[in-house]
């Protein structure tokens, strides 16, 4: 068992522990008064995992709705989220009690929209249901849903107020769903650890995910601190993103984050070799770790289509974008590049 304070401007505990998914109730009903219990999920996760969390919930006291989407990214939109929003407001839900995000990134994402908005922000507990959520956006207090034009362009800081994380539940995930989160834990160890970045070499992430998982959200938990709102360092945690965003648009959003994170982490760690910044023993470590977790290291994009996806991001703001630049294993820096300069970064990363 694993629990990780993250003082946040309202702190809360991370807790990860394999199989405590049926006792999340009981530890709930520590923190709060018996209440209602929002569990929002989607019909992947729910068949899975309801059961076990609201007779959970039940047993400890609490009233369970529940409220389940269609799984993927298309439910990330403002009309989920209205419908969330009527879905709360005809149970009469009040700032008392509390929404319970059982699934992944999109689960997690639009719950905690819903709950930094619903009465003007009710209380939210993430329970990740895959390696990504648990190693990345469970953690934080990054809220939000997507637009037409764009990914996450309406949204807030809002902190849940309890991570719980079963292990067990992640370990039964469809193979290309754990890679995906495989590829953020990557990105950690090359963001800021290269002692873990190595291990992931000898120990595959399967087999040790309790610690891995730990050692992600400590790593996050430190960025967070210094940077809740995401105005300097925590840009840091977007290794790999500029570039991988730029895939999964040409993609239409067909390939997943996590493979997509891959390529981008890739793309930018020979860019960084080629013009300088790391060795070309760091783009060899890289591939290879990303190689053997079955992730793709090449863009299936041409550099004028990566070059125009990725200048279109409509969270770029100005004509300078900050890349993450590896500088070795285990360090990457900030570096503000002019939007004119992305295409000869794009090929210096090998896209042709
Ligand atoms: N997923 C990146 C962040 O939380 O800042």
């Amino acid at each position: 068992m694993k629990t990780i304070e993250i003082p946040a401007s309202t702190p809360y505990t991370v807790h990860i522990q394999q199989g405590c998914l049926p006792h999340l109730g009981q530890h709930l009903s520590q923190l709060t008064a018996p209440c209602t219990a929002a569990v929002i999920s989607d019909e992947n996760v729910f068949p899975r995992c309801g059961e076990t969390v609201c007779a959970s919930l039940q047993e400890a006291g609490f009233y369970v709705l529940t409220y389940v989407l269609p799984a993927g990214e298309a439910s990330k939109n403002l009309a989920s989220y209205g419908k969330v929003m009527e879905f709360l407001a005809e149970n009469h839900l009040r700032r008392s009690d509390v929404l319970i995000a059982l699934g992944g990134g999109v689960i997690g994402d639009l719950t905690g929209f819903a709950a930094a908005t619903y009465l003007r922000g009710i209380p939210y507990v993430q329970v990740p249901t895959t390696l990504l959520a648990a190693v990345d956006s469970s953690v934080g207090g990054k809220t939000a849903v997507d637009l037409a034009v764009g990914k996450n362009l309406v949204g807030a800081f809002w902190q849940p107020s309890l991570v719980w994380c079963d292990p067990d539940v992640l370990a039964t995930l469809p193979d290309a769903i754990f890679r995906d989160g495989c590829a953020e834990v990557i990105k950690y160890g090359l963001l800021g650890d290269a002692a873990f970045f190595h291990q992931l070499g000898c120990h595959p992430v399967s087999e040790h995910l309790e610690e891995v998982i730990a050692r992600c959200v400590i790593m996050k938990r430190d960025i967070v601190t210094e940077d809740e709102r995401d105005r300097g360092v925590r840009q840091l945690l977007n290794l790999g993103h500029t570039f991988g965003h730029a895939v999964e648009e040409c993609s239409g959003y067909t390939l997943s984050h996590g493979h997509c994170v891959a390529i981008g982490m890739a793309i930018i760690t020979r860019a960084a070799a080629e013009l300088g910044y790391c060795a070309a023993a760091d783009v060899d470590a890289v591939e290879q770790l990303l190689e053997s977790y079955h992730l793709p290291t090449a863009s299936p994009y041409s550099l004028s289509q990566l070059e125009c996806a990725a200048l279109s991001d409509k969270k770029i703001f100005g004509s300078t974008i900050h890349l993450v630049v590896p500088e070795s294993v285990g360090h990457c820096r900030l570096v503000a590049v002019p939007a004119t300069e992305l295409r000869r970064w794009l090929a210096a990363g090998g896209v042709q």
